[in-house]
């Protein structure tokens, strides 16, 4: 009796510990406010560049804003509307409207495939939360750019119009994230087409950007002539062999986003192939915080990016309600504890970016190991969904 209490007595003191685990969703978006407040005092102090309106990273030490036409332009104000979700406090509602209407003039960019990431983090959180008129009508008119960059033959989006003496048609794993408008916006019109070249881009996606190891290349370059697959590189990671961090984590998403709006199998199938890619990886480390690339040989000596271990855990959450839940829930609990131990910055310190050690663009020797907007717009997401998931 005396060894069944003391058992007892043990299990009891632990369960604390246990329930532990679970993010503490409350505490970390107090954070994330003071985080906010702090950046938006820094943006104030800025003058003499309107056409910056949106904080990207720290550069030289300094707060970097880019224009509204950066890819990353949508990931502050995305950031604002999170607050806002959780805390319903009106005064994230008025900083997220501020920033959001920032960025209203890119809904008619039909240079980029970001539009996704820009408008839907921006003006998509905002008619979800406020069911603005207004802000459906941009999304709607952003889907019509972003169309424009579908071409029938090659049967995918466009992604970069740049280093055209080297690629004619490529495609980045990427883009993947950018399907979520389209999807939208045939919610909001009835106008098929937007889901058709979501899901074709999806498909073509899907048969030619990964290895039998679900890992994926970051660029494929078609030919617009034939549809057919000139190059396959990986121009943000350490090899066109290797598999670069963050697209593994832009994949995992993409297909998630797919599998929501669909219901195709196939599409929740590569999505935990993925992640069984990524979880299983030998050189994930222990605090599951990827290195910037999996196959970069200076590993431990190298970079880790916070983003895509942020942008993974947002994922797996949402994974999670598609399947048997539990190993999913307990790799994304586990990442976001070691982002809120070991990855966040100092209160009111880096310029209110919440989380540090992000790697950007490596080969290019730019960006590496820095607070970013994105990895701080993926965790609060992450923290969000956290919440809604057992
Ligand atoms: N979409 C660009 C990047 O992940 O760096």
């Amino acid at each position: 009796m005396r060894y069944f209490l003391g058992l007892l007595f043990l299990f009891v003191q632990s369960l604390p510990s246990m329930a532990q685990k679970r993010p503490n969703v409350g505490e970390e978006i107090k954070f994330a406010q003071v985080q906010a407040e702090q950046m938006l005092l820094e943006i104030k102090g800025i003058t003499g560049s309107p056409e910056k309106v949106s904080p990207r990273t720290i550069e030289n030490g300094k707060l970097k804003m880019v224009i509204s036409r950066d890819w990353t332009s949508g990931f502050f104000p995305g950031v604002l509307w999170y607050l806002y979700d959780y805390t319903q406090d009106p005064k994230w509602l008025k900083e997220a409207q501020s920033f959001t209407a920032k960025l209203e003039k890119e809904q008619f960019n039909t240079g980029t495939h970001d539009l996704g990431f820009m408008i839907y983090c921006s003006f998509g959180n905002g008619y979800r939360l406020t069911k603005d008129e207004a802000y459906k009508d941009v999304i709607i008119q952003a889907a019509k750019s972003l169309s424009t960059r579908f071409n029938p033959t090659t049967g995918v989006i466009r992604s970069w119009d740049h280093n055209r003496d080297k690629w004619e048609y490529p495609v980045i794993i990427d883009n993947m994230m950018n399907l979520e408008l389209l999807f939208e916006a045939t919610r909001f019109t009835g106008d098929s087409s937007f889901y058709k070249i979501a899901v074709k881009h999806a498909d073509i996606t899907l048969k030619n950007h990964f290895r039998p190891d679900y890992s994926s290349f970051h660029v494929v370059d078609y030919s617009p002539a034939d549809g057919s697959v000139r190059s396959r590189v990986t121009h943000q990671g350490y090899a066109d062999e290797s598999a670069w961090a963050r697209g593994q984590a832009w994949g995992l998403y993409g297909y998630i986003i797919c599998y929501r709006e669909t219901k195709d199998p196939r599409y929740l199938q590569q999505a935990k192939n993925i992640a069984g890619f990524i979880l299983n990886h030998p050189n994930l480390p222990k605090d599951l915080v990827p290195y910037w690339d999996y196959n970069d040989p200076g590993i431990p000596n190298t970079s880790r990016d916070a983003s895509a271990a942020a942008i993974t855990a947002s994922a797996l959450y949402e994974l999670a309600g598609y399947t048997d839940s539990t190993p999913y829930v307990k790799k994304a609990d586990a990442i976001l504890s070691s982002l809120s131990r070991s990855y966040k910055s100092p209160l009111r310190g880096n310029s209110g970016f919440i989380l540090q050690h992000s790697t950007g663009h490596r080969p290019a020797n730019s960006e590496i190991d820095v607070p970013i907007n994105y990895a701080d717009y993926y965790y609060v997401e992450a923290l969000l969904r956290s919440k809604k998931v057992k």
